[in-house]
Parts: C-alpha cells; structure tokens; sequence
C-alpha cells in the first residue's frame, strides 16, 4: 500500500484540500492522511511537491502513432492539399517511423500525464510498442477501403490485426478495439460488418466523421475537391456511402465518432440520442483548416484528443488543452478549464468504459500529479492554473507504480 499526500486532490466532487489517497493497484481510500496512516500503518507515504494537485491519470482518446515520423512533410492550412500530401508521403513517413520514434512519443504523452490512449493504428505497425509501454492502451485496428474489388481483402487483413491485438498478454494493458476509417474511405459491406464484429464482441467502436467540408460535399453532393481526388486516386467519381446511411449504420452501438467539426445540429442531435460521443482534437481542426467544433452546443459526451502528429506538432494533453482554451475563446475561460479538465479524465474513460479517470475507491490507482508555481490563490481557478502551467507533470503513476 501507498499515501500520495498533495495539497489538493481532483476529486467528482471538485479539488480537495487536505486529503491523501492510499492505493495499491487500486484507489482503496480517500481520506485525511492521519486517518489514513492509522488504517494503513504499514504503507509507503510519499509526499508530493508544495502547491501539487494530484489528477486521474489523462486519457488522449484519440491518436495515431504510425505517424510520428512527420514534422513537416505534410501540408497544414487545408484538408485537401493535405490529404494530397498524406498519399504522397504515406510510404516514407511509415518507413520513417521505427519503434524508438513511437516509444518516445508514448514518453511524451506519459510526461504530460497520460496514462491510457486510444491508438488508431492503419496498419498494426505499433502493436509491439504500445503492448511495452507502461500505459493502458485502447487499440483501434482501423479498416479503410471503399474499392469493392479489393474490400474482401482489406477486410481480411484488418480482422488479422483484430485477433493480432486481441491475443495480448493481460499484463501488457492492450483493449483490442475497431476503428472505421471514414464515411468516404470505407465501403458500406465492409462496415457492416466491422460494426458487427465491434458489436458482437463488446470492442470500443470510433469512426473519423464530418472532418472538413470537403467531406461533407462528396458525402452531400458527389461533388468538390474530393470528387478530383477519387477520380486521381481512384479511379471514381460517385461517393460509396451518404452521410445518413453511414451515420444509421451505427444506430444500434454507441460510437466514438472524431471530429464531426462539420455536423449539422440535426446530425448532433442523432449522435445523442443514440448514445454516441466525440473526440474532438481542437489543434487538428485548426491546423487542417477544418473549423471551431462548437462545443458549447453539444449535448453528448466528448473527449479531447491530440490526433497524430500527422496533424499536430504534438502529443502533450496540456498543449492540447491550452490549444482549446485558445481556440473556444468565446467560452468563459475558468468554465471552460473546468470542464476540459473533465473531458480528460471522467468523461474519456466513460466514453472508452475504463475504470479509471476519477479518484475515488475501488477504480484503478492511475495518477498524474501536476505542481503549480505557487500556491492557488483562488481554488476555483485551479483548473486553470494547472492547464496554463503545466509543461510536464511532476509524477505519475499507472495501477500503482510510479513511472515518473
Ligand atoms: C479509400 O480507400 O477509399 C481511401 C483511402 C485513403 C484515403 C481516402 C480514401
Ligand atoms: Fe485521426
């Protein structure tokens, strides 16, 4: 058994002060560290920095480490010259990116307090580093292909890698999980029957969805700047799906849809009611040209996920939350800290059906302890402080074990 002493603790019911937690692989109790000293006489205490707070562990529910090798090989500012450059730089980045670039990203995310992500893996490249690294991680094997003649094929290599990630020793922290690719990329049989696999397993199910404009006008009218693209690349001209038909297809399980910038209210509202979520990644909309996700409007849950660094320039959770204090600038700003905050840590693991993201007894013992500069001079400004200031966190622990 274990004390963590901070001066305040991220609790469901707000930061609390004078409070320590004692834990072994699990959260065993919240209370005043004398009480707790008395009921675990025998524990390791460990006191934390002045003006610390002790977190959950974050949760990044959305990334894609396969494309780590890129800096600045592909094009921001807009979708499309940027899809452009994702065909034309596909095969380099991926012959880029070795173990040692993806371990160190997973590095980067433990350093700014991540704990669990959710990894979108196209090819299963990233199997081995992520069953290594000492944090949970949700395996999303993504299925892409909306050419019929080889959908069988693709369909085939991508249920490999569902059983590939499936058959991870327990110990390694590996939920095997089913990403769709996209409205436009995947053909309707064969997301049928990924949906059914996701479905029929109890795997957690994320689709990117509603991105950029250019994708709702090919879903919408077969028209645009996707429309050259298929014609270049794929030799078609008519989209494999619409919006409505893609978006039904997952009435029946509640989904993790990424993005969805480009949703109308009446989509949104679909979303809710059929229990699904978002991932929204604030720096990859804006560097991608994609637009503001209004979330002051949504009525579902929603997480906030840093993307790739095919779409960012980096992994940390912190640089991701201040992007969206900047980018939702019409939102009051503690509020807004508040419930980011939220989105990281309770709301993610809901979303993802994960014991951990909030302390309280008997979830798993995942940390991140975050130092302020001096001590909060008001604690509803906490949140803010923490995400304004935080660069690295100070401390974390996954189901126990201190790995920073
Ligand atoms: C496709 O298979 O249709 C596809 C793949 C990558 C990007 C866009 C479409
Ligand atoms: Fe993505």
């Amino acid at each position: 058994m274990k004390i963590l002493v901070a001066d305040y603790i991220y609790t469901p019911n707000g930061f609390v002060e004078n409070q320590a937690v004692a834990f072994d692989d699990l959260i065993r109790e919240i209370n005043t560290l004398e009480t707790l000293l008395k009921n675990h006489p025998q524990a390791e205490l460990i006191r934390t920095e002045p003006h610390s707070v002790i977190y959950p562990g974050f949760i990044n529910t959305h990334v894609h480490l396969e494309f780590s090798a890129n800096k600045t090989s592909l094009e921001y500012g807009s979708f499309m010259p940027w899809l452009d450059s994702v065909i034309e730089h596909r095969d380099d980045l991926m012959g880029a990116c070795n173990n040692a670039i993806m371990q160190r990203e997973c590095e980067e995310m433990m350093y700014s307090g991540i704990t669990t992500f959710g990894a979108i893996s196209s090819f299963g490249n990233e199997l081995e580093v992520c069953e290594k690294t000492p944090q949970r991680v949700v395996f999303f094997n993504e299925l892409i292909g909306s050419n019929a003649i080889y959908a069988d094929m693709l369909y085939g290599d991508f249920m490999e890698r569902v059983k590939a990630s499936q058959s991870c020793k327990p110990s390694s922290h590996i939920t095997p999980a089913v990403a769709i690719h996209s409205p436009y990329s995947v053909h309707p049989i064969i997301l049928q029957k990924a949906i059914n696999i996701a479905k029929q397993n109890k795997l957690p199910l994320s689709a990117h969805f509603l991105e950029s404009q250019a994708e709702r006008e090919w879903l919408v009218s077969g028209s645009g700047e996707l429309k050259s693209f298929f014609e270049k690349y794929f030799n078609t001209s008519t989209p494999v799906t619409n919006i409505k038909e893609f978006m039904h297809a997952f009435d029946t399980y509640p989904t993790h849809f990424t993005h969805c910038v480009q949703a109308t209210k009446e989509e949104l509202k679909h979303l809710t009611d059929k229990g699904h979520s978002i991932a929204h990644c604030p720096r990859s909309n804006r560097y991608l040209g994609c637009g503001r996700l209004k979330i002051e409007e949504l009525d579902l849950p929603f997480s906030v996920a840093t993307d790739g660094l095919s779409s960012n320039d980096s992994l940390s959770i912190f640089d991701e939350l201040r992007a969206a204090l900047m980018l939702h600038n019409d939102i009051p700003i503690q509020d807004l800290a508040t419930q980011l905050l939220q989105t990281v840590t309770e709301d993610a693991a809901e979303i993802l059906h994960l014991n951990c993201g909030k302390i309280e007894a008997d979830r798993w013992a995942d940390f991140a302890v975050v130092t302020l500069p001096e001590a909060p001079k008001r604690e509803e400004e906490i949140a803010l402080w923490s995400i304004l200031y935080t660069k690295q966190v100070s401390e974390v622990y996954i189901e126990g074990e201190k790995y920073v």
